[in-house]
C-alpha cells in the first residue's frame, strides 16, 4: 500500500500550488498557512519504482539531440489496452509536447482565419486563449445541469453547428471542471453531427486515466472504425503529476490530419525533451498499481469533502473522473470575491469559477489531491466561513 498522506513538501520548489509569491499574486492577502486546493496539480510523491527510472535517465548524463524510442508508443499502446481495453494502432500515436501547446498548433494548422470553434461551457479557460491566439472565433454552447450533472443539448448543438458554420469542436473529456465523462453514445452523437457538417473534433482527454468509482472512461478513439474527424490529446501529465516535463501524445487516425499536425510541430521547431519522452515510458510501464491506489485515495478524499459540504447550502458535482470537485455555493453570486475573501480570512485557496470561460456563477472548484488532514482542516474552515456570510 502506498502512503498518499506523506505528501511532498513543495513550498520551496517554486511550484505554483504552494509558492508564496504566486499565491499572493492570485489571492491577494491570503492568510498563512495556506490550504491550496486550486490549481490542478497533486501533492503526492511518485513511488520509488517510478522515480528511480527518472534518476536512471539523468544518470546517463546524455542530454544531446535524440530520437524518440519505439517504446514511447508501445508503452502507450499497452496502457490503453490494459486501462480501456482499446487497441491503439502504433501509427496513430504522435508524440507531442504539452496538451495546450499542441492544441494551439492544431488550431493554427488545421483552421483558417476567423473560423469558428465551439466549446461547451463552463470549460477549462485556456481553450479560449488558444482559440483567440489563432485568430479564430469562440462560440459557446452552454451545458445543461440535471440533478447536479452536466448534459449536452444535442438539438441546440446540431442547430448551432449549422447556423454558425462551426469548423471545430474543442471537447474536454473528462470535463474540466466537473469531471463528467462523456459516454460512448454521447461521443458518437458529437462525431456524427461533426462529420455531417465537416467539423473537426479535438478531444482533450488528459484527465481520462483517473476514472473513479468503477466508471469506465472511453476515449473518442474507440470510434475510430466509423469516424476519423477527430484528434485525441492525451498525456501522462495529470495521471502522474509531471506537467513540468511537457510530454504528451495525440491519437490521429486520419493520415492528412496527422501529417498536418506533425508538419505544424516541425515548422515551429517544437520538440519533445528527452526527460519527458523517456519518463513517460517509465510511468506507463511501472505505474499501474500506483494509479489504482491513487484513484482509491481520491475517492476517499471526495467522500471526505462530501461529508462536510452536505451540511451547507450548495450543489456538489461528484466527478466521474479526476481529483477536482465543481461546487455551486448557492448563497453567493460572485465567486471571485468569495475566493479572495475566503483566502484572506482562512488561507483556503479554491479555483474560482471565472477561470472556466462562462456559465460559472456561484461555482468554485476544489482540488482534493492532497493529504486528508490538510483537506479536512480546509473543509472545516470553508464551512465556518460560509455559514457566517
Ligand atoms: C483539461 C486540461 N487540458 C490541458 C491541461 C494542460 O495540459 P498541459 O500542461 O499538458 O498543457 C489541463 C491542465 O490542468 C487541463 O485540465
Amino acid at each position: 500500500m502506498y502512503n498518499f498522506d506523506e505528501i511532498l513538501d513543495r513550498k520551496e520548489n517554486n511550484t505554483k500550488k504552494w509558492n508564496r509569491e504566486y499565491i499572493q499574486k492570485r489571492f491577494k492577502d491570503a492568510k498563512e498557512p495556506y490550504y491550496p486546493l486550486f490549481i490542478a496539480d497533486m501533492d503526492y510523491r511518485l513511488p520509488e519504482e517510478i522515480s528511480k527510472g527518472f534518476i536512471d535517465i539523468v544518470s546517463r548524463g546524455d542530454f544531446g539531440y535524440f530520437d524518440i524510442k519505439d517504446e514511447f508508443k508501445s508503452d502507450i499502446k499497452h496502457w490503453y489496452k490494459v486501462k480501456q481495453g482499446l487497441d491503439v494502432n502504433l501509427d496513430d500515436i504522435v508524440p507531442i509536447v504539452g496538451a495546450l501547446t499542441t492544441m494551439n498548433v492544431v488550431l493554427g494548422e488545421v483552421l483558417n482565419y476567423n473560423d469558428k470553434v465551439l466549446v461547451f461551457t463552463p470549460v477549462y479557460g485556456p481553450f479560449k486563449d488558444i482559440t483567440l491566439n489563432n485568430n479564430l472565433e469562440l462560440i459557446r454552447e452552454p451545458l445543461e445541469i440535471k440533478e447536479n450533472r452536466y448534459f449536452i443539448n444535442f438539438k441546440r448543438l446540431n442547430k448551432k453547428i449549422n447556423d454558425e458554420n462551426i469548423k471545430c469542436i474543442l471537447l474536454c473529456n473528462p470535463h474540466n471542471p466537473s469531471g463528467r465523462i462523456w459516454n460512448t453514445e454521447e461521443l458518437k452523437r458529437i462525431l456524427e453531427i461533426a462529420k455531417k457538417n465537416n467539423v473537426l473534433v479535438i478531444s482533450d482527454e488528459v484527465h481520462g486515466d483517473l476514472a473513479l468509482y468503477n466508471n469506465s472512461f472511453s476515449s473518442i478513439y474507440k470510434l475510430k472504425e466509423k469516424f476519423d474527424n477527430y484528434i485525441v490529446i492525451g498525456s501522462p501529465n495529470k495521471t502522474f503529476n509531471i506537467a513540468s516535463l511537457n510530454v504528451g501524445y495525440a491519437l490521429i487516425s486520419n493520415v492528412n490530419l496527422k501529417d498536418k499536425v506533425c508538419e505544424g510541430m516541425m515548422k515551429r521547431k517544437i520538440h519533445l525533451n528527452i526527460l519527458g519522452a523517456e519518463f513517460s515510458s517509465v510511468c506507463y510501464k511501472n505505474g499501474y498499481l500506483w494509479v489504482k491506489e491513487l484513484i482509491e485515495k481520491i475517492e476517499k478524499n471526495i467522500d471526505l469533502v462530501n461529508k462536510y459540504l452536505r451540511h451547507i447550502d450548495c450543489s456538489i458535482m461528484i466527478p466521474d473522473a479526476g481529483y477536482l470537485i465543481w461546487v455551486k455555493f448557492n448563497k453567493i453570486d460572485d465567486s471571485l470575491k468569495f475566493s479572495i475573501d475566503l483566502a484572506k480570512k482562512t488561507g483556503v485557496l479554491l479555483e474560482c469559477g471565472n477561470r472556466f470561460i462562462d456559465d460559472y456563477k456561484g461555482f468554485l472548484r476544489i482540488n482534493v489531491a492532497t493529504n486528508s488532514s490538510i483537506l479536512e482542516e480546509a473543509m472545516k474552515k470553508i464551512l465556518e466561513f460560509y455559514n457566517e456570510i
